[in-house]
Formats: C-alpha cells, sequence, structure tokens
C-alpha cells in the first residue's frame, strides 16, 4: 500500500515548495489542488460563463477536459490542448479563484478528481510504481483524505508569509511590495476559511510552524512522520 501524506495551509505557507521536495525526494506523486481550482477558474472564463450564475459555472466545470500533471518536476497544467500554466497564477485569475471555489458542488467535482487521483497512485502501475502521493490544498487533511498516513497543517506567520507572496509575485520583498500584497493575501485567505478551515488543525492533524524554519527542515519533520518512507 503506498503512503497518502496531505498537506494543508494559508497562502505563503512554502506548503508547494515543501510538498514538491517531500515528493521528490521519495520518489512519490504530487497533486497541487490549488492548481486545479485555478484551472477550473481560467476554464470558466474562457468560456464566456458569467462567475456570478453559480448553476452555469458548476455546469461547466463538469464539462472541463483537464489533464492534471502528477510529477513534481513537470507542473505542466493542460486544458482544452492549452497549456495554462502560467496564466493560472497571473493577479487577475488569483483575485476570482475564491468565487468558483466557494461553490460546493464545484468542489464535489474536484474533490471526485482529487480522491480518484490519489487512489490510483496506490497501484504499482501509476506515476509512482504505487509510492503514493502528496496532495497539498486547503481541505486535504480534513475532507479529501481525512484517513491519510500523513497530516499536516502548515503555517507560518502573517509577516513570513507576506514576504513570501511578495517574492513570489515581485521578485522583492521590501515595505512596499509586502503593504500591497497584504491586501490581496488577506482578502483571498479571509475569502477561503469561509469554505475551508484551513487556518487551524483538526484532530489528529500535525501543525508545523515553517516561519522560522527552511525548507529542508521542514522537509524532513514531515519524513520523521511519515516513518516508514526512510
Ligand atoms: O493554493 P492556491 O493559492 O494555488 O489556491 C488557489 C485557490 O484555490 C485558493 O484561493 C483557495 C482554493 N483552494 C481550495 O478552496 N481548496 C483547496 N484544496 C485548494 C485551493
Amino acid at each position: 500500500m503506498g503512503i497518502t501524506i496531505g498537506i494543508d495551509g494559508p497562502s505563503g505557507s512554502g506548503k508547494s515548495t515543501v510538498s514538491k521536495e517531500l515528493a521528490r525526494r521519495h520518489s512519490l506523486a504530487y497533486l497541487d489542488t490549488g492548481a486545479m481550482y485555478r484551472a477550473a477558474t481560467w476554464w470558466v472564463l474562457s468560456q464566456d460563463v458569467d462567475l456570478a450564475d453559480e448553476d452555469a459555472v458548476v455546469a461547466c466545470v463538469s464539462a472541463m477536459p483537464l489533464m492534471v500533471p502528477i510529477d513534481p518536476d513537470d507542473q505542466t497544467i493542460i486544458c482544452d490542448g492549452i497549456d495554462i500554466t502560467d496564466t493560472i497564477r497571473t493577479p487577475e485569475l488569483s483575485r476570482v479563484v475564491s468565487t468558483v471555489s466557494s461553490y460546493y458542488p464545484v468542489r464535489d467535482i474536484l474533490i471526485g478528481m482529487q480522491r480518484d487521483i490519489i487512489d490510483a497512485e496506490q497501484s504499482p502501475d501509476s506515476f509512482s510504481h504505487g509510492r503514493g502521493i502528496v496532495a497539498e490544498g486547503r481541505d486535504i487533511t480534513t475532507v479529501v483524505r481525512p484517513e491519510a498516513d500523513v497530516r499536516v497543517l502548515l503555517t507560518a506567520s502573517e509577516e513570513a508569509r507576506l514576504a513570501r507572496r511578495a517574492r513570489e509575485l515581485v521578485g522583492t520583498a521590501d515595505a512596499e511590495t509586502i503593504e500591497k500584497t497584504r491586501g490581496i493575501v488577506s482578502e483571498r485567505d479571509r475569502q477561503d476559511s469561509a469554505v475551508t478551515k484551513f487556518m487551524e488543525a483538526s484532530d489528529g492533524v500535525f501543525t508545523i510552524d515553517s516561519s522560522t524554519m527552511s525548507i529542508d527542515d521542514v522537509v524532513d519533520t514531515i519524513t520523521n512522520l511519515a516513518g516508514r518512507l526512510t
């Protein structure tokens, strides 16, 4: 039986970097569920569907021709034959993704896809050859796979999260950029936490505060929690 590691956390907690490195180090598959919500948002917009029309959004997402990448070294994401890897990270898209992810029927569709991907990695003829998967997002440890072998909530102080996001978005983390980022990040976290509980750990979920830890230290900590990986 392969291992399933679920990692949740807010924007800027470092979960993508940590999850990818963890998957690489242990030859596991890697699933970025946030990228799926971003892709769904891109798809809906590309079909000229009104984001405020929940029924239309749900119908559109249910027909989304998405290829979800699970290689930590190749996260090229293709929808309807179009490479949307960069487009789904733009500030314009980031601003509206929470609207799409707040629709529960949309979540049900994507959660079903996520569970299928996680289950497939238990099989010897999968990408990980049955070794398992690291899945990251906001609700992996609580909704998608509460019975995962290892469940982690990765947090960081607001200042550390804002500095990371500013570096990602603009390339620098000076005081002015951090202030600009604050509004965007806080608003998205506020909207997201109305739907998914990722600011505090549920029972049995191990919290790691990454504010002053290196990526390697966080990966080591999760590796130790997983035990049987080493
Ligand atoms: O992790 P991210 O910033 O790429 O996520 C993009 C959006 O998707 C975020 O605003 C919240 C939503 N999301 C979610 O609702 N549930 C998840 N499991 C992952 C992401």
